[in-house]
């Protein structure tokens, strides 16, 4: 079998995609290795699940940079140093820079809380609930540079159910994101996503290993 892929995990907060990423590399289903998680905040809760497990964990603080272009180059020359072979945005609430984006080009992904290119951006969740749409979902993409617009990889539909406020349709779209992050990672990792330009897919689209086709999550 090859190698794990090895993974630098992009963090600003919770780090519950994290969780979800480490729980399927430990019962197999990713095949995977995080070599490194990294922060944009210093009391980030990620970092923590990263020190518990022996994970090299390390913050590169925009605020500590008078420019962003410094900051992007930081982050950039320490994801180097880890040699992974890609970069997942897990929660990650910052545009990456150019320097990071050149040298990672089409091996960057992302998971976003809604179905692209619908509500890209911030509080998805929220804008969702706004736009009284029934279904949203989340969606693992491929990072360029603007705003939650790159080549789609996967997505799961969510339904919103009566009563939804942004929080509880976020909280059941987490539960999507959860398996939809490590399966889209797994995919990467067999080859069954080929991430040139653009990704593609190797099999059928319905073919139930290639995780572009995704049940809803009630
Ligand atoms: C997720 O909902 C993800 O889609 C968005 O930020 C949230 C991060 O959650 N980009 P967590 O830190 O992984 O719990």
């Amino acid at each position: 079998m090859s190698e794990p892929l090895k993974l630098a995990v992009l963090v600003s907060g919770r780090g519950s995609n994290l969780s979800a990423l480490l729980a399927a590399i430990d019962k197999g289903a990713c095949h995977a290795r995080v070599v490194g998680v990294l922060s944009d905040r210093p009391g980030a809760a990620a970092l923590e699940l990263a020190r518990e497990r022996a994970i090299d964990s390390r913050v590169v603080a925009a605020k500590a940079y008078a420019e962003r272009a410094e900051w992007d180059r930081e982050l950039t020359r320490q994801i180097e140093q880890l040699t992974p072979d890609l970069v997942v945005l897990a929660g990650f609430m910052r545009l990456v820079g150019s320097a990071l984006l050149a040298r990672y080009a089409g091996r960057i992904i992302n998971v976003h809380p809604a179905l692209l290119p619908a509500f890209p951006g911030l509080d998805a969740p929220l804008q969702a609930v706004r736009a009284r749409v029934s279904i949203s979902g989340c969606t693992v993409h491929v990072v360029d540079a603007g705003v939650d617009t790159g080549p789609v990889l996967a997505q799961a539909a969510v339904p919103l159910l009566p009563g939804d406020d942004a929080a509880t349709l976020h909280a059941r779209i987490q539960r999507a994101e959860h398996a939809l992050l490590p399966a889209v990672v797994h995919a990467i990792a067999g080859g069954r996503i080929l991430l040139g330009n653009p990704p593609t897919y190797v099999g059928e689209p319905s073919d139930p290993t290639n995780c572009l086709v995704s049940p809803p999550v009630v």
